[in-house]
């Protein structure tokens, strides 16, 4: 187990809350949803807005000369955060922006009939670029069925993928039930079709190494506030040998090397033709942070930690005869569950008059009710800095709930 006390004190989030002062300590459990932000991070966006506050890419002046160098360090650190080259990330507000990107990047690729293949399981940054692209190029949306588990397994997407599909794109870790897909066999798959493999990693990339040369994906979006970083940055990885299909979506300064009025326009290179405009500087600073963050942490020991205690809340969770849980096999720390005839949103406001803050209802994953068969769920999701005391909390204020929530347990 990771020391919770020692790691607590680089949040101050939890500083203000968990103190001698208050009356009830913070049980936040909503991980999944964004993470708190250390002092490292907070710290170094604090340091470029104090300390070197000049524009990326397009000065000459020595101050401009050491923020350009920081940007491509950060770049450098979140490369290797995912294994990939440097010149395979681009810097985006975020794993919506990475996806949309990375539709939208594909449109001259795409052509009426193509099939794009996404799961029940998807999140609507995964969803919806894909629906608007399949209307404007006349696609068709192919959804690969899942096992009881929700996983894809290779046999299901070997049913679904055929000649005309392009495109094949799905989460890693899902982010309702957690699911774990095998991402590596599916790309096999994929590839072996002559389709591009897009992942989703957005709920992987905080707890468990990304190696994209492993897996082999063309394209990975993540967000980098649900690993400790700042809000409003993200990742998007475009695998080199694929970056000969891609288009950029959005256009403006730096983006370009030149233009003039003949409408004849010349284009950087990929990660700069995707980085039009001036970037969340300080966010992309921060977002490096955060990967040495994790990195020193170790991801192996916080996928550990989360384990234990998943395994310690299913436990006692199963013990209750009126908790519905629906992913207590998988093992990532994301545990989904109702109370049985109660609204999920009813226990959740409950759970928040005790300082437990879980999520509750679709979770963005509106096709999920189709397969799962339940419009919305509860969802506690695990980080570094949980504890045992915060799986006691749910727990206890579960159980003393039949007063305010009408059950017994
Ligand atoms: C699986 C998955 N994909 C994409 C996103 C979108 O991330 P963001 O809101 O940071 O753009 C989320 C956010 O919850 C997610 O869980």
């Amino acid at each position: 187990m990771l020391d919770v006390k020692d790691i607590r004190k680089d949040f101050p989030m939890y500083s203000l809350h968990n103190n001698e002062y208050e009356a009830k300590p913070l049980h936040y459990l909503d991980n999944a949803a964004t993470s708190f932000k250390p002092s490292v991070v907070i710290n170094k966006i604090n340091e470029y807005y104090n300390n070197y506050s000049a524009n990326t890419k397009r000065s000459d002046y020595s101050l401009a000369y050491k923020i350009d160098q920081e940007f491509e360090e950060a770049r450098k650190i979140v490369a290797s955060f995912i294994n990939a080259n440097i010149d395979e990330v681009a810097f985006t507000s975020g794993a919506t922006m990475s996806l949309n990107e990375i539709a939208y990047s594909l449109l001259y690729e795409l052509k009426e009939g193509d099939e794009i293949i996404l799961s029940y399981n998807e999140h609507a940054s995964n969803v919806l670029p894909w629906y608007n692209i399949a209307k404007m190029k006349r696609c068709k949306i192919v959804f690969a069925p899942s096992d009881k588990k929700g996983v894809i397994t290779p046999n299901n997407l070997s049913k679904v993928i055929t000649k005309i599909t392009k495109v094949v794109s799905l989460a890693s870790v899902t982010n309702v039930l957690g699911v774990r897909q095998p991402i590596k066999e599916l790309v096999k798959i994929t590839h072996n079709n002559n389709a591009l493999f897009v992942c989703d990693g957005a709920q992987e990339a905080p707890h468990h190494k990304i190696d994209v040369k492993d897996t082999n994906v063309d394209f990975l979006a993540l967000s980098s506030h649900k690993m400790v970083g700042p809000t409003g940055v993200g990742l998007l990885y475009v695998k080199k040998e694929v970056q000969n299909k891609i288009w950029p979506f959005i256009y403006g300064g730096e983006m370009n090397s030149r233009f003039d009025s003949s409408l004849s326009v010349s284009l950087k290179e990929f990660p700069f033709s995707f980085e039009a405009g001036t970037q969340n500087i300080a966010g992309i600073l921060g977002f490096a942070e955060a990967c040495k963050y994790l990195n020193n942490i170790g991801l192996e020991e916080i996928e550990k930690h989360e384990k234990s205690l998943k395994t310690y809340a299913i436990k006692q969770l199963k013990e209750m005869k009126n908790i519905i849980l629906y992913n207590d096999f998988n093992d990532s720390g994301i545990i989904t569950f109702n109370v049985k005839d109660i609204h999920a949103q009813d226990v959740a406001t409950y759970l928040s008059s005790n300082n437990v803050f879980i999520r509750s209802g679709n979770h963005c994953a509106k096709l999920l009710p189709e397969v799962l068969n339940v419009n919305s769920t509860c969802r506690a999701s695990l980080y570094l800095y949980n504890d045992y005391s915060d799986i006691d909390a749910l727990v206890s204020s579960l159980k003393k709930s039949g007063d305010f929530l009408d059950v017994y347990f």
